[in-house]
């Protein structure tokens, strides 16, 4: 019965009807309203879109397109609602819709007909396309000041752990030994790359598209750059029907997330490998453990693995996202709706997944001898040997041939024919690699003073933002 009668009582102002009154002789149907409603999911962009109006409203205050007192009136009837949304005092309603229109509702509740006023020189196109562009910049922070922490962790654990030594693997075939922090310090890398992939993408969306209201522009005397400084945008966008239509700002906003994801799922799958009883290298802590409901003596890598099965998420969100913007016409399409809720579903996951991994690591502990026995296994010491006997002159093909044979004889038990060179230890293999990069201690430690050095500049430990 939502929208019964609407057409009866035109003075009625809590539907969102009142944007059809002029056009539509026919309510809404009522499916297709509920079908059309965005209020479910966009109502997260509540602070996005009142601040941007606050911007905005002083904006056509200053410009004399509304007058002062007008505008001052309509921000401060913003503050207000934006004070009981934070209160929860306000309902929002599926009639209206939207966000947008949700707010200029409450706006109206509060301030009256004036409230009308707020939506000079602007469209919904714009506002939303404002709405995500500050949302995203914000996440891209928040997402930031997570990773940084996980990277924290992850530098603290390795540092913990210097003195193991790992068998490296390639094909999961024991290879060499390497550092165990070495192996832990791979992933703050990945971690590094994903951190700067978020800020650099933070430059291309920090654009200010309001002023390019439908499509065209307004033919109001508009201060965008005004705007812009007030909502602290560095610019603002080049052309208005790019900018309400086009949404690869979020694409990027998800593809970094699902890059992250990735690494993250490989970091999982280790520790899953690792705690196993076949492995034994590490203990998962308890408090991220699950138990099974039938075996007694289970003790699972829930935490691991669900971060490991969220990362199809998060790429089914980009292809989600990506099939939307495929092929759209210009300017603004009802389709570009859809972008929310895998943008919020991306964040929700990503920010999720990091928490746990970053509460986890700490507390993860490393079986020393077990990994140092696994290391101690003779045959990692063959490409040292086929280095030694390379150095000494020999061709390295024919050293490796030969070092290859003299593994095999020992694996079918015969005795060495000739006299074996003397097999170096995994400590000395390690440490004789002592470049940039290499996993000798020297430069493992390196590698460790460089990463806090990296920290320290993308401001670690700073308080979170409020509101998130
Ligand atoms: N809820 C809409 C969205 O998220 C807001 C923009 C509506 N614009 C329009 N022309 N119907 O995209």
């Amino acid at each position: 019965m939502r929208n019964a009668g609407y057409m009866k009582e035109p003075e009625d102002k809590t539907t969102s009807d009142g944007i059809r009154k002029g056009r539509f002789t026919e309510a809404m149907d009522p499916a297709f309203a509920r079908f059309n409603a965005s209020i479910s999911f966009d109502r997260r962009l509540y602070e996005e879109d009142i601040k941007g109006s606050i911007a905005h409203v002083r904006m056509l205050g200053r410009q004399g397109i509304i007058t002062a007192e007008d505008a001052r009136k309509i921000e401060q009837g913003l503050e207000q609602v934006l004070q009981d949304i934070r209160d929860q005092r306000i309902e929002f309603k599926e009639e209206l819709e939207d966000i947008h229109i949700n707010i200029e509702e409450a706006l109206r509740k509060r301030i009256g007909e004036t409230a009308g006023k707020l939506h000079t020189a602007r469209s919904r196109n714009d506002q939303v396309a404002l709405d995500i562009r500050m949302y995203v910049l914000k996440q891209c922070d928040l997402v930031g000041r997570d990773l940084a922490r996980l990277m924290s962790v992850l530098a603290d654990s390795a540092e913990r752990n210097l003195a193991i030594i790992l068998p490296g693997y390639t094909h999961l075939q024991r290879a060499q030994p390497v550092l165990l922090a070495h192996h832990l310090m791979a992933y703050f890398q990945m971690f590094r790359r994903d951190w700067e992939r978020f800020r650099d993408s933070t430059a291309r969306t920090d654009e200010m598209p309001l002023g390019s209201a439908a499509l065209a522009g307004t033919t109001f005397d508009i201060d965008r750059q005004f705007v812009a400084e007030e909502l602290g945008f560095s610019r603002v966008t080049a052309n208005s029907m790019d900018a309400v239509s086009d949404r690869d700002f979020v694409a990027e906003f998800i593809f970094n997330s699902s890059m992250l994801m990735m690494h993250l799922s490989r970091l999982a799958e280790e520790l899953i490998m690792w705690s196993s009883q076949e492995f034994n290298f590490c203990n998962l802590p308890d408090a991220f453990c699950s138990g099974s409901s039938i075996m007694p003596q289970k003790r699972n890598p829930d935490a691991c693995e669900l971060i490991r099965g969220k990362t199809g998420r998060v790429y089914g969100d980009l292809v989600s996202l990506m099939t939307t913007l495929k092929a759209l016409p210009m300017t603004y399409n009802k389709d570009l709706q859809e972008d929310k809720e895998p943008l919020f579903d991306a964040v929700d996951t990503v920010r999720g997944c990091l928490a746990i991994m970053s509460g986890m690591l700490p507390e993860v502990t490393f079986n020393g001898p077990r990994i140092m026995q696994a290391a101690s296994d003779p045959s990692l010491a063959a490409t040292d040997l086929a280095d030694k006997l390379a150095s000494k002159g020999k061709p390295f093909r024919e050293a490796h041939e030969l070092v290859g044979a003299l593994i095999r004889r020992k694996a079918e038990g015969i005795a060495p024919s000739e006299p074996e060179e003397e097999v170096p230890t995994p400590r000395q293999m390690v440490e004789a690699r002592r470049h940039t990069g290499g996993t000798a201690s020297v430069s493992v430690t390196e590698q460790i003073a460089e990463a806090r050095a990296f920290l320290d500049q993308a401001r670690v430990g700073k308080p979170e933002v409020a509101g998130d």
